[in-house]
């Protein structure tokens, strides 16, 4: 997709379609009333008749009338006080999906009311491509080519900033693609089926992406697993034929230490399949559980897209894989198992598998000299009844680190509600014959995943809870159903902030 930030007027630019935001109620005045004037009055008759409402995401097609253009799209960006980042992407992504199935090369959008809005337009211009580019998303291209109803392949997205700097817009515009391009990547991963993506099969991924973008992989096998003690990733594991798999990537040296004196550790949870175990899941939408490796999947995308922007720059991606399956080699109920950290965990239920393998993870990452770590899991069920699929529940100690990556997640336009670590709830995990539990009484059950984590980390940790938020079990206008991607803009958004004077 070729970029272009043109500095014209809206009405001038040549395109198969121009997506026009609106916020609130729309006035016809200054220059979207030009707009309608030269579309023959067909934006303002639309709003007459009810199809144009300036509602969040809602969208309405406009004939062109005189303007260079096949189409225009209109596109609600709500009531104008509460549009932020997430706004921007979703709202470019609505507009582009409102064309599929239609013959689109050449895209512009109009940004000058963004501008207006977001007051900042490098970030409108980064966001808007970043929308594009998610909101060309479909699932059903890993599979064909040729999918109808399909979002248009654009060609030549031009972006329409009347006045503005032209090439701090382009290179705002290139991240944004950049960072697009990562969330697909992280989509297509969890998307693939458990068949296509075992552990293996996601290590090899995550080796080929490495060896793309000069990152080294390390990739811990059984054997080693065991060697090292870590097991509880190996009592998950077990269960099934497809050995699990230790991804571990590193970009620089490493003693390195990036800009903020930080060694930065991501992990995601990388669960191929998760049925249960012997604590089988129901059989109702437990094809769900193929998502359950989004977490990995999104800080493997986030490698690739931290070392696209800045090369070189130190950091660490661990994914542990797995696939939770009952079979005569399972851990049952009841096994106490000895955490590579040397805790005893009575595995009390084994379809609480995220939390055990995320241990030894974090227990990892700390021996190779992780300084911050942020883990991000498709853990609880609870974190989804309690926020729902648009808010991802975050915890994190201490407090400074949780608002450090909070802060990212808001430049990142990703919305995260933070969960307490209320230490009193802790005595009920309690084990009789270990350390504690991995699923304690069901009270506070999603606090619980969070104190089971704490037991794995000594150094500033973030944990986000993407069970609810990893992916739309119905489209959206701005999404199809499936993986979404989520939280891997606020992890480059993260990562980034020790690249000073490295970020290309
Ligand atoms: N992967 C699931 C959580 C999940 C469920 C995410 C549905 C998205 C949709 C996780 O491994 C799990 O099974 N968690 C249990 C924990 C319980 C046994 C303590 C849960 O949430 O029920
Ligand atoms: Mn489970
Ligand atoms: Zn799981």
């Amino acid at each position: 997709m070729e970029l272009r930030v043109v500095t014209e007027f809206p009405w001038a630019v040549p395109a198969d379609a121009l997506v026009v935001p609106v916020a609130g109620e729309p006035a016809f005045e200054g220059s979207l009333g030009e707009l309608d004037r030269r579309s023959g009055g067909e934006l303002s008759a639309l709003a007459a008749f009810g199809e144009l409402s300036g509602k969040r995401y809602a969208t309405a097609l406009a004939a062109p009338g005189e303007l260079p253009v096949r189409r225009l799209v209109v596109v609600g960006a709500g009531e104008p006080t509460s549009i932020d980042r997430e706004t921007v992407v979703r709202l470019a992504a609505a507009g582009l999906r409102r064309l599929a199935g239609r013959r689109v090369e050449r895209l512009a959008v109009w940004c000058e009311p963004l501008v207006g809005l977001l007051g900042d337009a490098p970030a409108v211009a980064e966001l808007v491509t970043r929308g594009v580019v998610e909101g060309g998303y479909d699932p059903k291209r890993l599979y064909r080519d040729d999918v109808e109803g399909a979002p248009p392949r654009i060609a030549e997205l031009i972006l329409v900033a009347p006045g503005a700097d032209t090439s701090r817009l382009v290179a705002a515009a290139e991240r944004g693609r950049i960072v697009g391009e990562g969330a697909n990547l992280a989509r297509d991963l969890a998307n693939r089926s458990a068949a296509e993506l075992p552990p293996e099969g996601l290590a090899e991924a995550a080796r080929s992406i490495a060896a793309d973008h000069g990152l080294a992989a390390d990739v811990i096998d059984e054997r080693r697993a065991a060697e090292l003690g870590m097991n509880l990733f190996l009592a998950v594991g077990r269960g099934s034929d497809n050995p699990p798999r230790l991804i571990v990537l590193r970009s620089g040296r490493p003693d390195e230490r990036d800009a903020q004196g930080r060694l930065l550790a991501l992990l995601g949870k990388g669960v191929c399949f998760d049925s249960g175990g012997i604590s089988i899941k129901p059989a109702d939408r437990m094809e769900e559980m193929k998502m359950d490796k989004a977490g990995a999947a999104t800080v493997i995308a986030a490698a690739a897209t931290i070392s696209r922007l800045a090369p070189g720059l130190p950091f660490l991606v661990l994914a542990p894989a797995v696939e939770n399956m009952p079979g005569p080699h399972s851990t049952r109920p009841g096994d106490v198992v000895r955490a590579l950290n040397g805790k005893w965990v009575d595995i009390t239920n084994t379809d609480a598998e995220g939390r055990l393998i995320l241990g030894d993870a974090l227990t990892y990452a700390e021996r190779l000299g992780a300084t911050h770590l942020v883990d991000v899991a498709t853990l609880t069920g609870a974190v989804g009844r309690m926020l729902g699929h648009l808010v991802t529940g975050g915890f994190g100690a201490p407090q400074a680190w949780y608002d450090t990556v909070a802060a990212a997640a808001r430049r990142a336009g990703e919305r995260l509600w933070q969960i307490p670590l209320v230490d009193d709830y802790r005595a009920d995990m309690d084990s009789w014959y270990g350390d504690f539990t991995n699923a304690g009484a069901p009270e506070a059950g999603l606090v619980k995943s969070g104190l089971f984590l704490k037991e794995f980390v000594t150094v500033p940790w973030v944990h986000l809870d993407i069970g609810g938020t990893a992916y739309f079990r119905k489209p959206a206008p701005y999404a199809p159903r499936g993986a979404t991607g989520v939280t891997h803009a606020t992890l480059v958004e993260l990562a980034l902030e020790g690249a000073a004077g490295r970020a290309a």
